[in-house]
């Protein structure tokens, strides 16, 4: 009886959301900086690792979700370049979870037409997960659906290091417009993000997508990442929704 309640009051508020978000603008392009695991697992007195791993099961929630409200774009911040400098078994369980995670999740992304990209200094990886992130990235190439992208020893100021020293590189190089930044960043295959969300309060951007984000608009909320699914996601481009966005511009100009 309990269940069957709960059954029909789920199916209840998902299609109420669904309706809230028909209609709604919807963001072409969202990245997440997904914090707050430790403090997820700290909360239900667990190892750290325990909350890694249920943030897994977030990622994949809110890549469905991605799909079925109409983004486009989804850009995830995984693993910084500031990370390494967590305990290592920390960050060899990180490493091996992502392993694990594409191993297990890649047919299922082939099958519904997600692009899966990793981008960051990879060359910086172990030889084994680079040749899977190669081989991930290979497989879904030519898909058309949602454009995943997961951010992996990543840190915004060398991605904008990286593309200068690539722009000075070429020959007869002498003056750098700002298309010519965006085009040699690791996401210039992406449109800037429309919005970005970071989960777990933290009221900074710590280096993610320095250059990219001079226009997103910007969502905090206090669930931890292990929290954060479809619900949370529809939540967030519910604010979105409500966002008036000026470039600069007067409010009479843009309305
Ligand atoms: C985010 O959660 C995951 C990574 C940075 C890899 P944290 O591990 O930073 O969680 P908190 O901030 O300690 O709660
Ligand atoms: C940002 O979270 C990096 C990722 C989510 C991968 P952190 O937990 O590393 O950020 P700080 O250290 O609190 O700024
Ligand atoms: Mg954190």
């Amino acid at each position: 009886m309990g269940k069957a309640i709960q059954f029909f009051s789920n199916l209840f508020s998902r299609a109420k959301r669904k309706a809230v978000l028909l209609g709604n603008k919807i963001p072409a392009h969202i990245a997440i900086i997904m914090d707050g695991n430790g403090r997820w697992a700290q909360k239900r007195a667990l190892p750290r690792i325990a909350g890694h791993r249920t943030g897994a099961e977030s990622l994949k929630s809110c890549v469905k979700a991605c799909a079925e409200f109409g983004v486009k774009y989804l850009t995830v911040y995984a693993f910084s370049t500031e990370n390494w400098r967590r305990p290592k078994e920390e960050v060899s369980f990180l490493m091996n979870l992502l392993s694990q995670t594409i191993d297990r999740e890649i047919e299922e992304l082939d099958k519904n037409k997600v692009r899966l990209r990793f981008l960051g200094r990879i060359n910086e990886l172990s030889q084994e997960l680079q040749d899977k992130i190669d081989w991930a990235m290979k497989k879904t190439e030519k898909n058309k659906g949602l454009n995943l992208s997961v951010m992996l020893n990543y840190g915004g100021r060398a991605e904008i290091v990286d593309a200068v020293n690539e722009i000075v590189g070429r020959d007869g190089a002498t003056k750098v417009r700002e298309q010519d930044i965006s085009a040699a960043l690791y996401t210039k295959e992406l449109p800037d993000p429309d919005l970005l969300v970071r989960t777990a309060s933290e009221m900074r951007i710590s280096n993610f997508l320095l250059w990219q984000i001079a226009y997103s608009e910007l969502y905090v909320t206090d669930v931890l990442w292990p929290d954060f699914r479809r619900e949370q996601l529809a939540e967030a481009i519910q604010a979105f929704g409500s966002r008036v966005r000026k470039y600069g511009k007067t409010k009479e100009q843009v309305s």
